[in-house]
């Protein structure tokens, strides 16, 4: 890698399942925070294609081209290949023994436990998800992770409970297995919070694809629009001539993450004097949220050239390959399993 303070860099990894073109709740949830760690640490990012098999395991179809407009995404939003690596998660094979070492020591209790596992089985109603892999599914992501020995895992709310199994199996090895000198092998990551601020979809909801409410990050400006025009308001102001309350608004939202302070300033006393109309205020959301991606969909076009995202992912690949069998070189003594007969 180019930067030359990698080595004494701190660790991170985080990884996304391979759901399609991302949008800006995925954004602001995890991907510009992620474009501001890659400065600071050695970063790993990775699409969990693996991950996706455990839901989506009867029809596969979409995961390839899911995966390259992840990919896209990522680098349109400024992750930048020559100060991060980015790869798949199959492309390395060591996520896979690792996770088959772990599903040895795992007590079947720990992943009943998950709180994710019963939801999502009752949430994804129309998949058979009692298999073998769902319920592996959190320890699957724990040897994604401590595969890299990392000093932190930059996720949501909603996957703390995972990095907490993670700690809590990087304890149950370190018990069974030690380096010959008596240390650990895995040490335990700390979780990251990211900071997610309110970010509603069109409807008002919580911005989710599942609710089909999003704007993508590579939307045109007029979809934008489109999109907009019609977005959910303070339920109050049903005429023009009604004053409303920004608070109580879903559109203000947004404003509050892509507008300046000015324009917020104009929305708040525009509408609650009645002195805008909502659709104007739109406009101005609008304007805000296409000046922020006009850079990004820059960016998708010119990686969308030819096969530069493949190459990309392939040289992320052998990086994260690399990284990866120094923890393995060690874990497979530790566990006494001969070493990989490379070629
Ligand atoms: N389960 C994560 C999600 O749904 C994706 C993921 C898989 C992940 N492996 C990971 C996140 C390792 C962080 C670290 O978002
Ligand atoms: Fe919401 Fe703007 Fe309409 Fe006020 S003017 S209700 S903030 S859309």
């Amino acid at each position: 890698m180019s930067n030359p303070s990698t080595q004494s860099r701190k660790r991170v990894l985080s990884g996304m399942r391979p759901t399609g073109k991302l949008h800006l709740g995925n954004y602001m949830g995890a991907l510009a925070n992620w474009v501001r760690l890659q400065n600071e640490y050695e970063c790993y990012f990775f699409i969990a294609d693996l991950h996706a098999l455990t839901t989506d395991y009867a029809d596969t179809s979409q995961i390839p081209d899911n995966t390259r407009e992840v990919a896209l995404d990522w680098l349109a939003a400024g992750l930048d290949p020559e100060q991060c690596t980015i790869f798949i998660q199959s492309q390395v094979n060591d996520h896979s023994l690792l996770h088959l070492l772990f599903s040895m020591i795992t007590p079947l209790g720990w992943l009943e436990r998950v709180p994710t596992y019963k939801e999502q089985q009752e949430n994804l109603t129309g998949k058979d998800l009692s298999t073998y892999g769902f319920l592996g599914y959190p320890l699957l992501q724990s040897a994604d992770i401590l595969l890299y020995q990392p000093d932190f895992v930059p996720v949501g709310q909603d996957q703390v409970a995972h990095v907490e199994l993670t700690r809590e199996v990087a304890r149950r090895f370190n018990q069974f297995y030690k380096r010959p000198d008596g240390s650990e092998i895995l040490p335990e990551p700390q979780v990251l919070l990211t900071p997610a601020p309110k970010l509603p979809g069109t409807d008002g909801r919580k911005m989710s694809k599942s609710y089909g409410n999003t704007i993508l990050l590579s939307d045109p400006e007029p979809e934008i629009r489109k999109k907009l025009k019609p977005m959910v308001t303070d339920p109050a102001r049903i005429r023009r001539t009604d004053p409303g309350d920004p608070d109580k608004c879903p559109v203000f939202d947004l404003h509050k993450v892509f507008s300046s302070a000015e324009t917020q300033a104009k929305v708040r006393e525009g509408c609650t004097t009645a002195g805008i109309g909502c659709i104007e205020c739109k406009g101005w959301l609008a304007d805000a949220v296409v000046a922020e991606l006009a850079p990004m969909q820059e960016r998708r076009i010119k990686f969308a050239q030819g096969n530069l995202v493949d190459d990309i992912l392939k040289a992320g690949g052998k990086r994260a390959t690399t990284r990866a069998r120094q923890t393995m070189t060690e874990v497979r003594a530790a566990v006494h399993l001969p070493p990989e007969v490379s070629e």
